[in-house]
């Protein structure tokens, strides 16, 4: 390894369809991150502007490749820029889930955000069946190659390793699973990695210990000032 790589931990809290305006707002009058650590707020379109007016790093949920057209319901990277947000998750596997995102729409969403300046997460992560299969790096690899393929090591993007069956279920990875994969990617795509799933206050610090642990995309518990705060004073170094 060449010379010392200087790590900074980036903490992310994904609300996915949770707080409007006025819940954000009562939110961010009581949240306090700590220093040391870059946290971001992923809100639902309708609050990034509560969020950005924070002051704090504001990320939307999902972004279309196109500038501009006819694309009911979708929101362009143009119009995040206006709005102040900084960043986009892409591929959340809710998305891929639930709403038909494929690692070729990743590829074009995750193109046209960098494009356009904002920073992108870009989400990995295999399901339970997968994982059983023995198909963890096989999934890790077509998911990672498609975005590497497309935007290759760019400074502005960074993965989330996000293993659904651990999404929403109290199931963490350990941190040993979470240190294999994240090895794994950065083996195909040399750029910082998150782990998301079951990120809780009392998990936060034994995940973000991994070397190749580079911050956490935290879901449900970063709905709570309180416990997304403890979460991201965990990661301090
Ligand atoms: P939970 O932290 O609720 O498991 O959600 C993780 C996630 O999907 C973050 O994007």
């Amino acid at each position: 390894m060449a010379g010392l790589k200087i790590r900074r931990v980036l903490v992310a809290g994904n609300w996915k369809m949770y707080k409007g305006p006025a819940e954000t707002r009562a939110f961010l009058a009581t949240f306090e991150p700590p220093d040391g650590v870059e946290v971001v707020l992923c809100p639902p379109y309708v609050s990034l502007t509560a969020a950005v007016e924070s002051g704090l790093s504001v990320f939307a949920q999902n972004v279309h490749w196109a500038q501009e057209g006819a694309f009911t319901g979708e929101v362009s990277a143009a119009m995040l820029v206006e709005l102040g947000v900084q960043g986009a998750l892409v591929g959340h596997s809710e998305r891929r889930q639930y709403f038909g995102e494929t690692d070729e729409t990743v590829a074009r969403r995750v193109v046209a955000a960098l494009g356009a300046g904002l920073r992108v997460i870009a989400c990995v992560g295999e399901s339970e069946e997968e994982r059983e299969a023995g198909q963890t790096e096989l999934i890790l690899r077509l998911q990672a190659e498609a975005v590497r393929d497309a935007v290759g090591e760019h400074e502005r993007l960074v993965i989330a390793y996000e293993p659904v069956w651990a999404i929403g279920t109290g199931k963490t990875a350990t941190a040993e699973q979470a240190q294999e994969a994240h090895a794994f990617v950065k083996s195909l795509l040399d750029r910082p990695v998150l782990y998301g799933g079951s990120v809780k206050p009392e998990n936060a610090a034994e995940l973000l210990g991994e070397p190749d642990v580079d911050g956490a995309l935290v879901g449900g518990a970063s709905l709570d000032p309180g416990s997304f705060a403890a979460i991201c004073r965990a990661a301090v170094r």
